[in-house]
């Protein structure tokens, strides 16, 4: 009996209305649309507004988008993984209430929590439920409300983030198609660079800590830099050499859009031009887990059975890795 591996069989995305410009935060803090576009490549994100409106907001039109385009009901789906650090709630889990809004009856599910890399941390994770050969359908959501956690008085940070959720179902595959390969790396000695210093068991949260800004992103972006540039194309040259691949045969690179510099440096290591990377962190800047699922919802078209994607990301914690992916169908 052939392998089963774990294939991308559909795609659905969203990013909310609402639009936040270089020029709006022009008038919030003391920048410039020159500066946020050459340090950055950002030129503009979406916005989650409204009451009572968390992640999964978002991520139930996107698993809807799915559904429909596969043409399969919730109650199909066997798990539910949704990779966020800005769930509805501390708990319980937003894959239960996605679950919930979507009606699926027949899943379990949970979420997974690797900052910007969870959502390639979910690619591996679903991919090993699907290969054991125990589940059929596994959803992977990858999406934020990062407006949630930003400090709109912080140059430093508020320039860098937006909203949006995207998601992938993985299905069994006989022919190869799918994961082939993942590299994957933590390093809890980068928690002091990017965090947010309040509100879990270890600082719950009080009126000082809401006074002391505690409850949104610290970023040493400097430091965070340095280690996604040398990490992030590290790894992603490391899982081509080891499955074989060059720069001719890579048809895609698919990394996470925190800084187009990032991108860049990646894309550099690997050999590759400009036109084999998939780029939208111009439109909805860094979405943290949403940023991976929605260059799929927005290359899907032009996706190839057979295609080589290599996925890379680096995030909080330190998290990154790479993962290798063999495009499953025609777009
Ligand atoms: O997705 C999770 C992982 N996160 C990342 O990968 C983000 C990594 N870091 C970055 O992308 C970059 O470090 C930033 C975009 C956050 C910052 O860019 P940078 O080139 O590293 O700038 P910097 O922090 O070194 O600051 C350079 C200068 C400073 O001024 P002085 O000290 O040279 O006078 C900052 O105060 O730019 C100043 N600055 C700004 N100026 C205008 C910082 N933020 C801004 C701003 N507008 N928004």
């Amino acid at each position: 009996m052939s392998k089963i591996t774990a294939a991308i069989t559909a795609v659905g995305g969203y990013v909310p209305p609402d639009i936040l410009s270089n020029a709006d935060l022009e008038k919030m803090v003391e920048t410039s649309d020159e500066w946020i576009t050459t340090r950055t490549g950002i030129k503009e994100r979406h916005i989650l507004k409204g009451e009572n409106k968390g992640v999964t907001e978002m991520a139930v039109p996107a698993v809807e988008e799915l559904l429909r385009k596969r043409g399969i009901t919730a109650d199909e789906l066997d798990v539910i993984i949704c990779a966020t650090v800005t769930g509805d709630m501390i708990f319980p889990s937003s894959a239960c209430v996605i679950a919930d809004k979507i009606g699926a009856k027949n899943a379990w599910g949970f979420d997974l929590q690797a900052a910007c890399s969870g959502f390639l941390f979910g690619l591996e994770t679903g991919a090993k439920f699907i290969e054991s050969g125990k589940h059929k359908k596994v959803l992977l959501i990858g999406g934020d409300k990062m407006s949630a956690i930003i400090d709109y008085t912080d140059r430093n940070t508020c320039i860098i983030f937006g909203d949006g959720a995207g998601c992938v179902l993985l299905e069994p595959d006989n022919e190869g198609f799918g994961v082939q390969d993942a590299l994957l790396h933590i390093d809890g000695s980068g928690r002091h660079y990017l965090h947010q210093k309040a509100g879990g068991s270890q600082k719950p949260p009080t009126h000082q800590t809401v006074d002391a800004k505690e409850h949104f992103v610290f970023q040493d972006g400097k430091t965070v830099f340095k280690f996604a540039v040398t990490n992030m194309a590290q790894v992603s040259y490391e899982i081509m050499e080891r499955n074989n691949l060059t720069a001719d045969s890579v048809t895609w690179l698919v990394p996470h859009q925190a800084n187009l510099r990032i991108i860049d440096a990646t894309a550099e290591r690997m050999g590759l031009s400009r036109d084999k990377i998939m780029i939208n962190i111009e439109k909805y800047g860094n979405t943290t887990n949403g940023t991976l699922p929605l260059l799929l919802w927005e290359w899907e078209k032009k996706l190839k059975k057979g295609d080589n994607l290599i996925f890379s990301a680096f995030g909080g914690g330190f998290t990154w890795g790479s993962v290798y992916i063999k495009w499953a169908y025609n777009g």
